[in-house]
Order: structure tokens, then C-alpha cells, then sequence
């Protein structure tokens, strides 16, 4: 029941990760360092028994739900649950990205509940007996790091840095390519074999290591193969030489061109930016501000760049809402060094005083010369009925939003100038930046919903969907068979209601 768990109120996502009461305090017993599953104990009970071992000098990993610590990390040596199999026990530290379950005798003890009961009373970690262990049958496939890799993205840990990276580039450019010729369903086949290599905490090495994988289909597949077995794959060999995808990529990387513009140019013959511009092809607001700042948004933006955007909006915000707050989201939040953008979630803790709100934003920033191009949604949500809005629930967004590109000045951006040596007043950079201003009660949802990877919301909104009868969007989540509208206080509680496991931000980068 979600009301048993206590939430955190406020505003539960401060830029930069939450600090976990320090975990070295008072550390009596420097040899044991306890993890404690939260499968069937359930987040506030695990809490509460953290608390309870720290205090009695234990030191304790991960009790911090939102911070880097969540993961089981190698330093622990006893991993206390309640209620789990062993079987349980491996099978969720190897979905947390645990790789010191290993063979019998190495790795942490896993261990029952009345270990570390029968520890507490004794005010030190008792002696560990046969009654303590939890039993794991130890088959090969487990040996090897290799149980079963859950079918939807929101079931696995995807770090940024993983073992595949060849394959899945491989296997990127191939969906790049479908999209290019139109064919969606081809293009996220390849995107969700990529993404599943992605989650893999091992390298894919033969075609054998392929049939405990979900997902893969033939083509995939035949990829794969030729990886391995050429050093590369000759199809996306070809792929990726020819003209037309080429010039796709060199089109699409325009600000506000999709496929079918880019594909439109492609059949007249334009191959280059200067065609266009010979041409006289015609370019709408947004594509013209694009084809401007070509170089700059083909730029990274780099983590201090984004940084000195979330300062100037959050400047924005304060004068005209004393108390709204200003969150850096996106590929960022997902611990990515650099983007393409700068997403960014604005809210006020009082619903309803976030109306709005963007357009004084936007005419503040615009007059101050900090926008080089901007267009901005209203938002229609209101204008709908609940029913409506449960099927509309597909994709489209209905916050107030603006999509617009920053010139990042020697202003706002004075650290990277001098980094750079380039003198203040000639370093100006264009930067895309996507603004959404959010209702305080939806404000998890968006966060989610804008918090990516783009795969991960897919597989999100499919498991949604197919498993649960429920459909989730950047404002809701609804049931469809209750007929009811779910509400959440954080993100934590959005998994809860889907029955997932919580995966932190920096492992959603499927
Ligand atoms: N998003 C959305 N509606 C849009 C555009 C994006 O809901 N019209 C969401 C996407 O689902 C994605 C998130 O916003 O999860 C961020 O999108 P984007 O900025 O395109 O990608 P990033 O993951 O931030 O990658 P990058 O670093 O390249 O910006
Ligand atoms: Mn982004
Ligand atoms: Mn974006």
C-alpha cells in the first residue's frame, strides 16, 4: 500500500546527487560492511534498519534510495534479506550490477534476516552459522554473470559506459539507417538489440552468448555474427558509407529538419548545407535559426555549460515566482558528460502558481539577449476530459514548453572562456535548450517522462501498457482497467505503482 511508505514532500530532485548520511560515522566494525535487499523488505522497513545498524556502528551501503550508493558495490561483505530465496538474492544483485557473485566462497555472504537481528541485539556482527545462509544453487549460466536479461528496459540496469560498444554502434547505425528509409518497426528492432547489449555487464564474444538474450532478432543477429567473426559487419559497412545516408545524417543534424525534409532534399539532389542555400530551399523559423548556428548545436554542450543555463533561467524564474525551482534533466541527469541539449523542469511547490510563469520567463530572457530562437506550446491539457486524456496518452507532451536556442555569452559562461583562452567578448556559443514548465503534482511524471533515454521511456510505456493495463505519460499514470489516475509524490513511487524495482537515473541509459 502505498500510503505505509513514508515519502519525502519537498521538492525531491535538487540538481547534483542527494548526500547519504556519511556511511563512515562511527564505524565500529571497519571488516563488515552490510547491503540490505529492499525486494519484499520494502523500501521504509530497510530504511528504518539501516538507521537502526548505523546507529549501532554498522557500517551500512546504499540506504540512501536516490544516491550513487544504491548499488551493491564491491566493498560489501554481508547481504542481509528478508523473505528471498538465495536464487532471489543473486538474481537481483546481478540486476544491480553486482559482479561479486561469483562461485561459492567468493563474493559477499548472503544471509538471512536473523543474521543480522541476532547481530543487532548482540551489538556486534555475530559468528555467521549454516542457519544464517541463504542456500544458491549454483548452475553454470549463474557462474558466469549470465542468468536471465530482462525483456523491457525499465527491468534492467543500463550504465552509460558498457561492454559492447562496437556491436551496439553497429547495430545504431542500422536503426539510424531504417528511420532514414522510413521503416520505424525495423528501426527500433535494432535499437532494442542495441539496448539490451547495452545492459549486458559482459562482453558478447560468440553467437552462443546471444540465446539468453531477449530481444535480438535475425537481422540483429546477423549483424552480431558478422562483428564477430570479421571484425566488422559489411552491410552496416555499406551503410554507412553511402551518399544517402550520409547526407541524411548531415541534413537531420539541422535544428528543426526531420526524415522527411532531409529524405525531400535527398530526391531533388541536394547533397550539402551550401546546396540548400544555392537552391533557395525553403527553411521555415526554426530551420533557418538551425542552419545559422550549424557548427555551435553540432557542438557538445558540455556539463559547466549547462550549468551556467540552469543559472541564468533559474535567475529568470526567482524574479517573477519567488520559490520555483529550476531542474536540470535529460541526458544529464543520466550522468552524461556532454549533450546536445539543455533540458530543463520548472516547477512551483504551490500547484497552480507555475501558470504562466514560460512566457514572462521567455520575454525576460529574450529581452536580456539570451535568445537566439525560441517557439513556445501552450499547454491544452486542461481542454481535455479525463477519458480523452488517458488515450491521448501516447507521446505528445502538453506542458507549457518552449523549444529555443541560448547564445551562451562571456557572461553567463566565464570559466570555460578562460579555459578556453579565447578572449571574453568574442566567446559566444548557440545552445539548444528545451524548457518545460510543469504542475507541481506531475512534476514526477515529467521527470521521468524527461529524464530519458529515449528507450528507456519506450519500454517503459510498453511494459505500461502490455503487462500492466496501465498507461504513463509525462502528467499521469492510469489505469485503464480501474479507471483511475495514480498519483505520485517522486519517481520512487511511479516504480512502485508499476511494480518495478527503482533504477536510479544513471542506469537508465538503455
Ligand atoms: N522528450 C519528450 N518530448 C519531446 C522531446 C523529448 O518527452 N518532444 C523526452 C524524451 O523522451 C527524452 C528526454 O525528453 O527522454 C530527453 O530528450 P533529448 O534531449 O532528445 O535526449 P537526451 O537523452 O537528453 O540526449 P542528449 O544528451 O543528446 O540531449
Ligand atoms: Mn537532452
Ligand atoms: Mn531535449
Amino acid at each position: 500500500m502505498m500510503s505505509e511508505i513514508p515519502v519525502k514532500k519537498k521538492r525531491q530532485c535538487q540538481p547534483g546527487p542527494p548526500l547519504p548520511a556519511n556511511p563512515e560515522d562511527h564505524v565500529c566494525f571497519p571488516g563488515v560492511v552490510l547491503c540490505l535487499v529492499e525486494k519484499r523488505m520494502g523500501a521504509s522497513r530497510r530504511a528504518f534498519l539501516t538507521a537502526l545498524a548505523r546507529r549501532k556502528g554498522f557500517c551500512v551501503e546504499g540506504a540512501n534510495r536516490s544516491s550513487l550508493l544504491y548499488l551493491p558495490s564491491e566493498r560489501v561483505t554481508h547481504v542481509v534479506s528478508e523473505g528471498n530465496s538465495g536464487e532471489e538474492v543473486v538474481e537481483w544483485m546481478k540486476r544491480n550490477g553486482s559482479r561479486s557473485v561469483g562461485a561459492a566462497g567468493s563474493g559477499p555472504a548472503l544471509l538471512d534476516l536473523s543474521w543480522f537481528t541476532e547481530s543487532m541485539s548482540a551489538g556486534q556482527p555475530v559468528e555467521i552459522k549454516a542457519r544464517h545462509c541463504l542456500t544458491v544453487t549454483v548452475h553454470e549460466e549463474t557462474l558466469q554473470g549470465r542468468c536471465q536479461v530482462a525483456a523491457y528496459a525499465c527491468q534492467r540496469h543500463t550504465p552509460l559506459a558498457h561492454k559492447n560498444q562496437q556491436l551496439t554502434g553497429a547495430l545504431e547505425a542500422m536503426a539510424e539507417e531504417s528511420l532514414f528509409c522510413g521503416s520505424e518497426g525495423r528501426s527500433l528492432a535494432f535499437s532494442r538489440a542495441a539496448s539490451v547489449l547495452k545492459s549486458l555487464p559482459w562482453t558478447v564474444r560468440s553467437l552462443k552468448d546471444l540465446s539468453s538474450l531477449p530481444g535480438i532478432g535475425e537481422h540483429s543477429r546477423r549483424i552480431i555474427q558478422e562483428v564477430l567473426e570479421d571484425g566488422a559487419s559489411a552491410e552496416v559497412e555499406n551503410v554507412r558509407q553511402s551518399e544517402r545516408y550520409q547526407t541524411m545524417k548531415h541534413f537531420t543534424k539541422i535544428f528543426g529538419v526531420g526524415v522527411k525534409t532531409a529524405g525531400r532534399w535527398y530526391q531533388e539532389g541536394l547533397r550539402t548545407i551550401s546546396d540548400l542555400q544555392a537552391h533557395h530551399a525553403k527553411l521555415n523559423n526554426a530551420q533557418q535559426a538551425g542552419l545559422l548556428h550549424y557548427r555551435d548545436l553540432n557542438s557538445p554542450v558540455t556539463c559547466s555549460e549547462a550549468e551556467a543555463i540552469v543559472q541564468v533561467v533559474q535567475k529568470a524564474v526567482e524574479q517573477f515566482l519567488h520559490g520555483a525551482s529550476v531542474m536540470l534533466t535529460g541526458g544529464f541527469r543520466r550522468g552524461k558528460q556532454t549533450g546536445h541539449d539543455v533540458d530543463l523542469l520548472i516547477t512551483h511547490p504551490t500547484e497552480g502558481q507555475e501558470v504562466g510563469l514560460l512566457s514572462k520567463v521567455i520575454s525576460w530572457l529574450d529581452s536580456q539577449g539570451f535568445l537566439l530562437y525560441h517557439s513556445t506550446y501552450r499547454n491544452t491539457l486542461q481542454a481535455l476530459e479525463d477519458e480523452e486524456l488517458s488515450v491521448s496518452a501516447a507521446t505528445m507532451d502538453r506542458f507549457d514548453r518552449c523549444f529555443s536556442i541560448f547564445r551562451l555569452s562571456s557572461m553567463t559562461w566565464e570559466h570555460d572562456c578562460e579555459l578556453n583562452g579565447s578572449g571574453g567578448a568574442h566567446c559566444r556559443k548557440a545552445v539548444r535548450v528545451d524548457l518545460v514548465v510543469t504542475p507541481y503534482s506531475q512534476f514526477p511524471f515529467a521527470l521521468l517522462g524527461w529524464t530519458g533515454s529515449k528507450n528507456f521511456e519506450r519500454d517503459l510505456r510498453r511494459f505500461c501498457k502490455r503487462e500492466k493495463k496501465m498507461v504513463l505519460n509525462s502528467h499521469t499514470l492510469y489505469h485503464t482497467e480501474k479507471k483511475i489516475f495514480l498519483s505520485a509524490a517522486s519517481e520512487e513511487e511511479i516504480f512502485q505503482h508499476l511494480g518495478l524495482d527503482f533504477i536510479p537515473p544513471e542506469q537508465r541509459n538503455a
